[in-house]
């Protein structure tokens, strides 16, 4: 699929006041910093399109991205960021949990992993919980430019392996990197044969 338009549309506390469910969206989860901003930026091949930073934390709302007049990408705040307060941190949850899980138009959330290091329990219990609720998700490992292609594959064995603990089989992954695109086509494809599927 090529990206013909890229638009940032708005952003929101509440599913509630997203934009109009009748269009396929795709939603960038993880811990804070693993780069979500910075994919959706590398997908859309726009360099500021998702706002990043390198201070953990900085995406705190629902940002919907209107993509090829077709389809919408969310930017989603991090979890898992410890500087924030409880009752911070508790609001974040609300908010992030009502999106997924009543975002009727919601086709497949990716849930970013930074390639770099060994399974975080917090990761593996949000896809465990994503897993429990009948969403649909697939794992997208990032930063992979960080990395040797050893290193890489080793840190997908060790991944899987945790994964198949848990999981009938590895789920649908991606191994990226927003310095170079590695992924970008894969991914871009994926979503182009989700959104042929969908039924508002
Ligand atoms: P929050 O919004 O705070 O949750 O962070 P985020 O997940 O959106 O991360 P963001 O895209 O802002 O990136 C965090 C930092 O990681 C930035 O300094 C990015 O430049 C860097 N980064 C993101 N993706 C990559 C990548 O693929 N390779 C490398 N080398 N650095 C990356
Ligand atoms: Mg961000």
């Amino acid at each position: 699929m090529k990206i013909t338009q890229a638009s940032f549309l708005m952003s929101n506390s509440t599913y509630q006041q997203c934009p109009k469910a009748d269009k396929p969206e795709y939603a960038f989860i993880g811990r804070s910093n693993v780069g979500k901003s910075s994919l959706i930026n590398s997908i859309v091949r726009k360099k500021n399109l998702a706002k990043t930073s390198q201070t953990p934390g900085k995406t705190q709302l629902i940002n919907h991205f209107f993509i090829n007049e077709d389809w919408y990408l969310v930017d989603l705040p991090g979890y898992g960021y410890a500087k924030v307060s409880k009752v911070e941190r508790e609001k974040f949850e609300k908010m992030i949990n009502e999106y997924l899980t009543l975002r009727t138009n919601l086709v497949c959330t990716f849930v970013l992993i930074d390639v770099r290091h060994e399974p975080q329990k917090v990761d593996v219990e949000f896809m465990q919980k994503l897993g429990e609720n009948g969403l649909p998700f697939c794992i997208v490992f990032t930063k992979a430019d960080k990395l040797s292609n050893t290193a890489v594959n080793k840190n997908l064995a060790i991944y899987e392996q945790i994964m198949l603990e848990t999981w009938e089989e590895m789920p649908q992954y991606f191994v990226t990197s927003s310095v170079n695109g590695t992924g970008r086509e894969e991914i871009l494809a994926y979503i182009d044969e989700l959104n042929q599927g969908f039924k508002p």
